[in-house]
């Protein structure tokens, strides 16, 4: 038994301390520095710390400038230790990047198989993704049935005279209804879950997180099973209409798991409802809140509002929006654009090093992880000029993919490389069709109780909301 005992003390003191330790030197000796880190809590204390003195302050002036604001840690560091350093999530050593360059140069050469997604995230979001999220990308394998927008465009064209959910003729009235009311549901919990796990700064990466948030894990595990039950009764239900014609996004998911060959492409029905689960956040809350920090961008800038009219008029008219003519709506994908650089919803990338990487002479351990900050290069004034927090969307006019940014690694809101959101195509035509319609419908303006409030919650928010007043046109 003490044998036992003291080799399970050995095991925890090499994974939790020697190991850890021994990364932590082999990244100093190759000229990466960062804040001091201390165990077993690494440098989170120091970002507790730095959030509570950030996060009181909301305000009614409204300024873009929110690098310091939504990441108050990495803004201090970078002062200290320039744009690439080592920080450490508890024993987890990470290797922040908001250096354009850098990343080039460490995507340059890695195969898709030398990095993935950071595992220490994987159990602590399962519940919210799944498998799906972090272990080597299964979606990938189905890529293209979001990645087209024709699938998607037949989907929302059916929507154009009647309502969309209503042309389902394979479901009976009564059984759409339930799915409905099943969706809505799966939506609440969701942002229930993202509550419980990003609303404060939890311990991931420290031994035993697990019991250090009892509540919020506990929480997050059971809304993850409910949200698993719900979403698989809707499988099970639609199953049961084979042969039916694709409609929507978990149809095509379904048909090509059913059909088409090699066991590799079949989805299993866990990993149907682990995508389901991914698709439902990942597709919604990304889209939905481009679209608010939109409007209130546009409720600042009355002008834009007005372009945007005129432009909606000369390429739609009177008559029914149609894929090609959302192509067509060139300022809208600059605003849209420069939307994303001035507010990302997803404020951040990471991967982890499944091998060394070499970079400039210098080693990236196996194991480490890499947060790329896309706010930090969206606001940097070195890449995008004085202009940097100015709403400014005619940056994308003459360089509709960069806006005019210094590095083309400077401008990534959908990612990079291999692991590029499958959804951008999709993400672009759902943002012109709902903005169309609210601005052929409406003018707004912003509310006087608005509160300037954007923070981090996984995806980028304004915590607060965003009142705004609209008049009828
Ligand atoms: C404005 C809207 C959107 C933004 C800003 C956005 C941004 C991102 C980013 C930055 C990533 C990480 C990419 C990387 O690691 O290199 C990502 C991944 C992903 N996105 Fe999006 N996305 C949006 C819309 C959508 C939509 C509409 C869908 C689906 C319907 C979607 C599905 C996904 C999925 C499944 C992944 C995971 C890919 C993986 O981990 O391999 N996204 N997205």
């Amino acid at each position: 038994m003490a044998v036992f005992v003291l080799f399970m003390l050995w095991r925890f003191l090499y994974s939790c301390w020697v190991l850890p330790n021994q990364a932590y030197q082999k990244l100093r000796r190759n000229g990466f520095s960062g804040p001091t880190p201390s165990f077993p809590l690494g440098n989170i204390a120091d970002m507790k710390k730095s959030l509570r003195s950030s996060s009181s302050s909301s305000s009614l002036s409204i300024r873009h400038d929110i690098h310091s604001r939504v990441f108050p840690y990495f803004s201090l560091w970078q002062k200290l230790h320039g744009k690439v350093f080592i920080y450490w999530l508890g024993t987890e050593p990470f290797l922040y990047i908001a250096d354009p360059e850098f990343l080039r140069k460490i995507s340059a050469g890695v195969m898709g198989k030398s990095w993935g997604k950071p595992t220490v995230f994987k159990n602590d979001r399962k519940p919210m993704f799944g498998y799906v999220k972090h272990d080597g990308g299964i979606n990938h394998k189905h890529a293209r049935s979001v990645d087209g927008p024709n699938h998607l465009w037949k989907a929302r064209n059916r929507r154009g005279d009647r309502n969309h959910e209503h042309s389902r003729r394979d479901h009976s009235e009564d059984e759409l209804r339930n799915e409905l009311r099943k969706r809505k549901e799966v939506f609440k919990k969701l942002r229930a879950m993202q509550m419980a796990l990003f609303k404060y700064t939890r311990y991931v990466g420290v031994p035993f997180s697990n019991f250090m948030c009892p509540y919020q894990n506990s929480e997050a595990k059971k809304l993850g099973k409910e949200i698993d039950a719900m979403l698989l009764s809707i499988i099970t239900s639609r199953k049961s209409n084979v042969g039916q014609p694709q409609k929507d996004l978990l149809s095509l998911l379904m048909a090509e798991s059913q059909v088409g060959g090699s066991s590799e492409k079949k989805l299993t029905t866990s990993e149907l409802v682990d995508e389901c689960k991914t698709f439902f956040f990942a597709g919604h809350e990304t889209t939905a809140l481009a679209l608010t920090w939109t409007l209130l961008l546009l409720a600042m800038h009355t002008e834009w509002q007005n372009q945007l009219r005129e432009e909606v008029k000369e390429v739609i008219g009177d008559g029914e929006i149609d894929a090609t003519m959302l192509a067509r709506l060139k300022k809208m994908g600059w605003v849209m654009n420069e939307v994303l650089r001035l507010y990302s919803p997803a404020p951040n990338v990471q991967r982890q090093a499944r091998e060394d990487i070499r970079v400039d002479g210098a080693v990236i351990p196996s194991g480490t992880n890499m947060w790329i900050d896309l706010v930090s290069m969206n606001h940097d004034r070195s890449l995008w000029g004085d202009d940097v927090y100015e709403f400014k969307p005619e940056r994308f006019k003459d360089d509709s993919l960069y806006g005019g940014c210094k590095h083309k690694m400077g401008f990534l809101p959908f990612g990079f490389g291999g692991r590029m959101c499958v959804g951008r195509n999709l993400s672009m035509l759902e943002y012109k069709i709902v903005l169309t319609l609210i601005l052929t419908r409406f003018s707004f303006s912003l509310s006087p109780n608005y509160c300037h409030s954007p923070s981090i919650m996984l995806s980028l928010r304004p915590t607060q909301g965003l009142p705004l007043i609209f008049q009828q046109l």
